[in-house]
């Protein structure tokens, strides 16, 4: 059995510990939840030792593997002293809100040669995985560019994610997501970017954040992509998120709409899309978080190679970070140029 940790109990952290119930190579060995009255609560539901601290755990529980699910720069501490104690790693995106932090937490895992994962669960989100079958099967020729749409409700920057003002953005939380399903589409290398944002609505409630990030990646090939974020839709919105893609190539174009979930409810509540893409089958959850568990437990399993790891979200960060350094100069940033992803088109 794959003996595995979770690090930070939340909205994340449950769903992990409840996929790792799921997998029959895998168990939940122990969970740190920092917080006292979070770990009180849940610990009747996960009846394994909770730990305060994350090096107790670690250096008491014989883990193969920790799950980092803590706020978005709460990432690095938790990630190298897995790596250093040789313990696998699964770690949320961003990998981190600092590309120098990046740098050391991809350096200790390698260097202690563990695995890691980061959490670009797109890849094994079922229209993701059918686009990116239809772009290698040769379906819309060389891609020419990619237009993402992914905005949440304001629930999420203002009640859903009490920590994003100590330390995200709209472009933190969700701008890594569109950055490498970009790359893993086009195997492209991102070399520049540029990006404006909105100080507006959430300002006025005191909160000092980005309303909206609009930015263009600029690819080495002399092709671009954009990316549009907006945190401030409002909550009568039928779903939490709006995801929209558009991917243009020579010979045709896919659209990802994943807003509408295939069933609408409406009642006394109100109107609402019914989340549909992760849905328990057979008492299996089947969304792109749950196969992505069970495919880093296989990697563990079977001693396989990861294609989302440490260095594809270290270049994630390095693009994402350079996003809003772009937003704060007004200018085109540059990114060291590195290719992420290799894609075969018509393989
Ligand atoms: N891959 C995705 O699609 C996706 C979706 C949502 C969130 N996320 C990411 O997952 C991470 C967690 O998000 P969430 O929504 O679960 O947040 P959350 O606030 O629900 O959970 C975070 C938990 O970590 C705990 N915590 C904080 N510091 C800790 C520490 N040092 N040790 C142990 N526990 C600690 C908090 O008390 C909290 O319970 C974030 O980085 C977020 O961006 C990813």
């Amino acid at each position: 059995m794959i003996k595995m940790g979770v690090i930070g109990m939340g909205i994340r952290g449950t769903m992990f510990a409840d996929t790792i119930g799921q997998n029959q190579y895998a168990e939940l060995a122990a969970f740190t939840e920092y917080d006292d009255s979070t770990r009180e609560r849940i610990s009747a539901a996960y009846p394994v030792p909770g730990y305060k601290d994350f090096k107790t755990m670690i250096d008491r529980e014989k883990l193969d593997a920790v799950i980092v699910a803590t706020p978005d720069f709460l990432h690095r501490d938790a990630v190298i002293y897995a790596a250093e104690k040789n313990v696998n790693i699964l770690c949320e995106k961003p990998f981190s809100t600092s590309a120098e932090e990046c740098g050391e937490m991809a350096a200790a895992i390698k260097k202690n040669k563990v695995k890691c994962l980061v959490a670009f669960e797109n890849h094994w989100n079922l229209p993701f995985v059918s686009a990116k079958n239809e772009i290698e099967s040769g379906a819309i020729g060389d891609i020419l560019n990619i237009n993402c749409h992914l905005n949440d409700t304001i629930f999420v920057p203002t009640e859903l994610l009490p920590w994003a003002r100590k330390g995200s953005s709209v472009g933190w939380f969700l701008f890594p997501h569109m950055v490498d399903a970009i790359s893993w589409f086009t195997g492209k290398t991102v070399e520049s970017v540029y990006a404006v944002g909105t100080k507006k609505k959430l300002l006025s409630m005191g909160i000092n954040l980005y309303d909206t990030i609009q930015t263009v990646l600029n690819f080495t090939d002399g092709t671009h992509s954009t990316i549009s974020s907006s945190w401030v839709l409002p909550n009568s919105m039928p779903l939490i998120y709006d995801l929209k893609i558009e991917i243009i190539g020579e010979e045709g174009a896919l659209y990802i709409d994943t807003n509408n979930q295939m069933l609408r409810k409406g009642n006394a509540g109100g109107y609402s899309h019914v989340h549909t893409l992760g849905t328990a089958v057979n008492g299996l959850s089947t969304g792109g978080p749950n196969f992505m568990l069970h495919y880093f437990v296989d990697a563990l399993r079977n001693n396989t190679p990861i294609e989302a790891n440490e260095r594809a979200g270290l270049i994630n960060t390095q693009i994402v970070y350079a996003i809003h350094k772009s937003l704060e100069s007004g200018r085109i940033e540059q990114v060291q140029s590195e290719l992420v992803y290799t894609v075969k088109i018509g393989k």
